[in-house]
């Protein structure tokens, strides 16, 4: 394919899934030196759902697609791409698009992963924008992470904020002036060692060393994340409305990476953001990993909040160090 056709692209459709195990502050007492006041003071979070010792990220994305194919009245075979943002695939490779793009019968898709911690969604729509541009006509973009799979919960530092779950959206053309109007991606790898899981790749292969040393779960500096996730979910989102020409006054959604309540408030604050325009979940599922902004998408859309015109201003940030936000302009209906 040859050359980018100037069209407006959008989501034509929309769907998430999330475990039914649900496991509450109150639970997580009983298993670490923690309390319900420390967590929901420190991240708004009351809850958040666990998936069950068979289940893995490809199950949550598959029931997210089916039901993104659904809302936007597609059928499998329509999809001619499929991405899955994730960190915690089924396994290393083939990869979980593989796996998904076989249980739908999408059988005229191309399927890969991106890696990109919880900015992976805002990464993968940006991708996938670019592909239908590219010529592709649908493209199933998918967020899903178990991330309680690769969670010491002997841990009290990581154990209470994560949860799992999957949100999709199919992308295609849209309306002129409809759809995502602007994107803004960024990393910065010095930050490598602040949010990582250290062995079962290529440089620490897993051994018997590092099950014993605990090695095959997440390592996380909370409070230099914290400090990064307020910097950098004011700058990427001031730039992206820049970008887009759109003022903070002119969004009527603002659909945060759900990691901490706190985090959110300040990204909200920077921007003059009332509370009624800001999405929050965070107290029901906890952090999400690029799980968490399709599926609070799919939650405001479910609930019939996303109205025509509607501009909805979304942010992620997470391993890598990586960040991405995006402003799209909801078209209803797209034929
Ligand atoms: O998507 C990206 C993924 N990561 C994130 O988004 C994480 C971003 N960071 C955060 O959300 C916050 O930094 C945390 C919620 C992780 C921690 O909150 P904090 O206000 O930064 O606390 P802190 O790490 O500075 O720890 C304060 C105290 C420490 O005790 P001392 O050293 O002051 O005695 C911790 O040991 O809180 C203690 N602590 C806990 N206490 C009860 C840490 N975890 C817990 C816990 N329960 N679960």
């Amino acid at each position: 394919m040859t050359g980018l056709r100037q069209i407006s692209v959008g989501i034509l459709g929309t769907g998430s899934a999330v475990p039914d195990v649900v496991l509450t502050n109150k639970q997580l007492e009983d298993m670490v030196e923690t309390s319900d006041e420390w967590i929901t003071s420190r991240t708004g979070i009351k809850e958040r759902r666990i998936a069950k010792e068979d289940e893995a990220a490809s199950d949550f994305a598959y029931k997210a697609a089916v039901e993104a194919l659904k809302s936007a009245n597609l059928k499998p075979e329509d999809i001619d791409l499929i991405l899955v943002a994730t960190i915690t695939p089924d396994m290393l490779f083939p990869s979980t698009a593989c796996i998904v793009q076989d249980r739908l019968g999408a059988s005229e898709a191309a399927a890969f992963d991106l890696s990109a911690g919880c900015s992976g969604f805002v990464y993968a729509l940006e991708v996938g924008c670019q592909m239908v541009r590219g010529g592709y006509k649908h493209v199933l973009v998918i967020g899903a992470d178990v991330l309680s799979k690769v969670t010491d919960y002997e841990d009290r530092s990581t154990c209470v904020l994560f949860g799992d779950g999957a949100g999709a959206c199919v992308l295609g053309e849209v309306e002129e002036g409809f759809g995502i109007l602007a994107t803004n991606l960024g990393a910065d790898g010095s930050g490598a060692n602040v949010l990582c899981l250290e062995a079962g790749g290529s440089r620490m292969p897993a051994s018997e060393e590092t099950v014993r040393s605990k090695k095959h779960f997440i390592t996380m500096i909370g409070n230099e994340v914290f400090k990064f996730a307020v910097r950098i979910m004011g700058q990427s989102t001031l730039e992206v409305l820049k970008r887009a020409n759109i003022n903070p006054e002119q969004i009527r959604w603002f659909i945060p990476h759900q990691a901490n309540i706190r985090i959110i408030q300040a990204a909200a604050q920077r921007l003059g953001l009332d509370d009624e325009s800001v999405y929050v979940n965070v107290d029901r599922y906890g952090n999400t990993s690029a799980a968490s902004i399709p599926i609070a998408l799919d939650e405001l859309v479910k609930m019939g909040k996303v109205e025509h015109g509607d501009n909805l201003l979304t942010v992620g940030f997470g391993a890598g160090l990586t960040w991405g936000s995006a402003i799209i302009r909801w078209q209803e209906d797209v034929k």
